[in-house]
C-alpha cells in the first residue's frame, strides 16, 4: 500500500496533474480527446486537426518562422504579437511616420504595406513515417552508420511526398530521434502590413512588465496574406489579392471565466522534458548563472546610457529588450526549479525508473547503465559548458566583435574559396555591418567590451586559454587600458572606411583585413575556443545527445503508464489547459484576470514604458468600450492560463471550448518560466492578451471600421 502510495505520488507531481504538454494536433483523437471534453471541450479532435475537411489548424499559420498567427478573416487577415510584427513595423517606420511611437492603420486594401522576406506557412498534412526512416537501422551500426543512413532515408520520404506544386514538405525526428514525422505546409510570401498600436498599447510596460504577471500589454498586430490570382502563393505583386483562407476563426465577445476550457494551437520552439537530474542541476546552477551574470553586466552599462542620453535610449531600445528577455527568463526559471525542487522530483523519477529497470533482466542489459553514464557525461560536460556560455554570451554583447566577425570571415571566405566566392558574399555582409553601424554608439559599445572581457577572462578556465591569448588576456591587465587600445582604432565602426575597405578589389580588402589588429584580437579569441574547447565540448555532447535518445525509448517503454509529448521543436503542437490563477510565493496569490483600470494604475505620464496615449485616457473616462465590455462593464485586458507554452507560441490563438477565439498569446509569468524544462501545474501559467481588448483597441482606439467589418463576432456562452 505504501508503495503504491509513494509511487502514485511520484507520478502526479512528476506527470501532469493537469495537462501538461505540447501534443501532436493529428495524435489528439487518440490520446487527449477524452480527457479535454472532460475539462470542458465541446468540439472534437476531427474538428482541431482533419485531413478530410476544413479544421483549425487550417487557419493557424508560422509567422516568419518565428512566432505564430492565425487567419481571423475571410479575407486572410492575421493577427499575430506586437512583438512578433515588430521588424515589420519598425522597418516602415520613419521620422515622419513614426508608426512604432503612434501606430499604423491602413485606410485600405492599397495602404497595406508589403514586407520583403516575410511569410506564413500553413500545415496542409502531418504524416508519420518512423517506419520508413528506420528502415534498414540496425543495433550493430555504428552512430554515424545509423546517421547516415536515416538521413538518406528522410530525404527519400520527404521526395515520396504526395504533394502539389505549390507545396514542400520536410521530414523531423520527433523524441530523440525515436520517431519521425512528415510535414507537407504551403508558404505565402506576400503578406502586408494591415494595422499596429502604438507601442504604449502594443508594449505597454515594456521591460519592467515582461514575464511578468498581472500584465497589462495589448501585444497585438494584424498583417494580411495576398496570393496570386487562382488564390495560390506568389512572391509579391502589385496585383497579387487577399487570400481566401480554407479555415478562419470566429471571435467570441464572451470572454472567459475562472476554469473554462483554453486551447492554443501554435508553433513552440524548444523545450527540454525529458533531462536527467543532473543535466536540470547543471542548468540551475552552472549555466543559467553564468549566462545571467554576464547579461547583468551587459544590461546596467546599456541601461546607464539609455537613462542619460534620449539618442543612445532610441538606439539600443530593442537591443536592450533582446538581451533583457533571456535574462530575465532564465533568473525566472532558476526561481522556479528551486522552488518546486525539480531536482529532487527528477531524482525520485529516475530512483522509480531504476527500480523497473533493475526487475526486468532485458531491460537492466539495455537501459541499465544510462544514469550513471549521464552522471559521468555531465560531469565532464560542466566546464566545457561554462566556457561556451561565457565565450558566446560575451562575443555576441560586443557589437565591434560582430564588425570583426563578419570581415573575419569574408576573409576566410577568400581564401578558402576564392574571388568568387568573396563577391557573393561581400553585398550581404556590407549590408549586415551597415545596419549594425546604423543604431551603434561606440562609448556603450566600450564601456560593454570593458566590463566583458574581465568577465570573460575571471570566469573562463585557464586551461581554456592558449598561451598567445592567455598573454594578451589575463586577470592582472588594465581593461580599461585593453579598450582604449582596441576602440582607438575608428575604422571598424566608421561606416565610409568599411564602405571605401568593401568596394576594393578582394585581394586588396583581404590584406587589410588580415592586417588589422582588433580583427586580429577577435579571431585569435574565435580560434582560441575552437581549438580549446569546442571538439571535446561536441565530443561530450554527441554522446550525452546519443543517451538522451535511448534514455527517450527507455522512459517510453518503462513509464508505461505515463503519456508522452515530444520536446518543441518549433513544429505545431496543441496545448490545452484552464483559466486560472496561482500561488506566486508565501502568501501572494493572483487573480486570472486583469482589467483597464489596472492600466490606469500604471499610468505615469510621458513614461517611457508607462504612458497611456490621450485617446485611451479618453474612452477609459467615458467607459466606451462598446460590445467589448464584461456584464459588470469593465474592459478586460489580459488574462493567465494553465496551457503549457514556449518561445514560438507568441501570437498563438488561445481558443474556447467550441474553438473560437478568445485571446492572443504572449508571454509567461515569471515564476513559472522553467517550464522550459519542468512544467508545474501550480505555477507554471501562460499569458495572453483578451480579444476583447484587442478588438476594443481596433474599433474603439483606431475606428478602423473597414477591419471590423472582416471579423465574425460569436456569443457562445449565450446560445447554452
Ligand atoms: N517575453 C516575451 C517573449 O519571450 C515577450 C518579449 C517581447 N517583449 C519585451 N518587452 N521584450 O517573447
Ligand atoms: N514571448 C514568447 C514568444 O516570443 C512567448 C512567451 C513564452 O516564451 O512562452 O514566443
Amino acid at each position: 500500500m505504501k508503495k503504491i502510495l509513494f509511487f502514485l505520488l511520484i507520478f502526479i507531481s512528476t506527470n501532469a496533474i493537469a495537462d501538461e504538454g505540447m501534443w501532436l494536433p493529428q495524435l489528439l483523437g487518440k490520446l487527449n480527446e477524452s480527457r479535454m471534453k472532460s475539462l470542458g471541450m465541446k468540439i472534437s479532435a476531427e474538428d482541431i486537426y482533419s485531413i478530410n475537411k476544413g479544421s483549425l489548424k487550417d487557419a493557424i499559420v508560422s509567422f516568419g518562422g518565428f512566432c505564430t498567427g492565425e487567419v481571423i478573416s475571410e479575407s486572410g487577415l492575421v493577427l499575430t504579437n506586437h512583438h512578433c510584427g515588430f521588424d515589420a513595423i519598425q522597418n516602415h517606420t520613419t521620422l515622419q511616420n513614426n508608426y512604432l511611437r503612434d501606430g499604423f492603420w491602413s485606410k485600405s486594401f492599397e495602404d497595406e504595406l508589403t514586407n520583403k522576406g516575410l511569410f506564413v506557412t500553413f500545415i496542409i498534412r502531418i504524416d508519420d513515417v518512423t517506419q520508413q526512416v528506420m528502415k534498414g537501422i540496425t543495433p550493430a551500426m555504428s552512430s554515424a552508420e545509423r546517421q547516415s543512413m536515416i538521413d538518406k532515408n528522410m530525404l527519400a520520404a520527404k521526395s515520396a511526398a504526395s504533394k502539389t506544386a505549390t507545396q514542400e514538405s520536410f521530414v523531423r525526428g520527433f523524441f530523440e530521434a525515436n520517431q519521425y514525422y512528415l510535414f507537407v505546409t504551403e508558404t505565402f510570401k506576400d503578406v502586408r502590413l494591415v494595422g499596429a498600436p502604438p507601442s504604449s498599447i502594443g508594449n505597454f510596460g515594456k521591460d519592467t512588465d515582461n514575464w511578468v504577471w498581472p500584465r497589462h500589454t495589448g501585444d497585438f498586430s494584424m498583417f494580411r496574406i495576398y496570393a496570386g490570382k487562382n488564390n495560390e502563393p506568389a512572391e509579391y505583386a502589385a496585383d497579387n489579392v487577399p487570400y481566401k483562407p480554407k479555415k478562419s476563426l470566429k471571435v467570441s465577445l464572451d470572454g472567459v471565466a475562472e476554469n473554462d476550457f483554453t486551447l492554443i494551437f501554435g508553433f513552440p520552439g524548444r523545450t527540454q522534458q525529458y533531462l536527467p537530474a543532473v543535466a536540470v542541476e547543471q542548468i540551475r546552477t552552472v549555466n543559467d548563472p553564468a549566462k545571467i551574470a554576464v547579461r547583468d553586466r551587459a544590461l546596467k552599462i546599456i541601461d546607464a546610457y539609455m537613462r542619460s542620453d534620449e539618442q543612445i535610449k532610441i538606439m539600443y531600445a530593442s537591443k536592450y529588450a533582446g538581451i533583457q528577455n533571456a535574462y530575465k527568463k532564465w533568473q525566472g526559471e532558476v526561481l522556479g526549479l528551486t522552488r518546486v525542487d525539480a531536482f529532487a522530483k527528477k531524482t525520485n523519477y529516475e530512483a522509480e525508473f531504476m527500480k523497473r529497470v533493475n526487475a526486468n533482466a532485458a531491460w537492466k542489459n539495455e537501459y541499465g547503465h544510462l544514469l550513471p553514464a549521464f552522471e559521468r557525461n555531465y560531469t565532464a560536460l560542466r566546464p566545457y559548458g561554462l566556457a561556451r556560455d561565457y565565450f558566446s554570451e560575451v562575443m555576441s554583447k560586443i557589437e565591434l566583435f560582430s564588425i570583426a566577425m563578419q570581415l573575419n570571415s569574408l576573409a576566410n571566405t577568400y581564401e578558402k574559396n576564392g574571388q568568387k566566392a568573396y563577391e557573393n558574399r561581400v553585398g550581404s555582409i556590407k549590408e549586415r555591418i551597415m545596419n549594425t553601424l546604423e543604431e551603434y554608439s561606440p562609448v556603450v559599445d566600450k564601456a560593454v567590451f570593458t566590463s566583458l572581457m574581465e568577465v570573460y577572462t575571471i570566469g573562463t578556465n585557464p586551461t581554456f586559454l592558449s598561451p598567445e591569448i592567455s598573454a594578451r588576456l589575463n586577470p592582472n591587465i588594465d581593461f580599461v587600458a585593453l579598450a582604449d587600445k582596441t576602440y582607438a582604432d575608428k575604422n571598424l565602426y566608421d561606416s565610409n572606411w568599411i564602405a571605401t575597405l568593401l568596394s576594393k578589389p578582394a585581394a586588396d580588402a583581404v590584406k587589410i583585413i588580415n592586417d588589422n589588429s582588433t580583427i586580429n584580437f577577435f579571431s585569435g579569441l574565435q580560434e582560441n575556443y575552437s581549438k580549446m574547447v569546442q571538439p571535446e565540448l561536441n565530443a561530450i555532447q554527441d554522446s550525452i545527445n546519443t543517451l538522451q535518445s535511448i534514455y527517450m525509448k527507455a522512459q517510453m517503454e518503462v513509464m508505461k503508464e505515463k503519456k508522452f509529448y515530444p520536446d518543441a521543436n518549433s513544429t505545431m503542437r496543441v496545448s490545452y489547459g484552464q483559466v486560472q490563477g496561482y500561488t506566486a510565493r508565501d502568501a501572494v496569490k493572483f487573480d486570472y484576470q486583469t482589467d483597464f483600470e489596472g492600466v490606469m494604475e500604471k499610468y505615469i505620464p510621458g513614461d517611457y514604458e508607462f504612458d497611456v496615449p490621450l485617446k485611451m485616457r479618453e474612452l477609459y473616462a467615458k467607459k466606451d468600450y462598446g460590445q467589448y465590455a464584461r456584464k459588470d462593464g469593465k474592459l478586460p485586458v489580459c488574462f493567465i492560463a494553465t496551457n503549457h507554452t514556449t518561445g514560438g507560441n507568441s501570437g498563438s490563438p488561445a481558443l474556447d471550448a467550441y474553438g473560437n477565439l478568445i485571446g492572443l498569446n504572449f508571454d509567461r509569468a515569471w515564476e513559472g518560466t522553467m517550464s522550459d524544462i519542468n512544467y508545474d501545474s501550480s505555477i507554471c501559467r501562460n499569458i495572453m492578451v483578451d480579444i476583447r481588448y484587442v478588438m476594443f483597441i481596433v474599433d474603439k482606439y483606431a475606428d478602423a471600421q473597414r477591419l471590423i467589418k472582416e471579423i465574425k463576432f460569436v456569443h457562445p456562452k449565450a446560445k447554452k
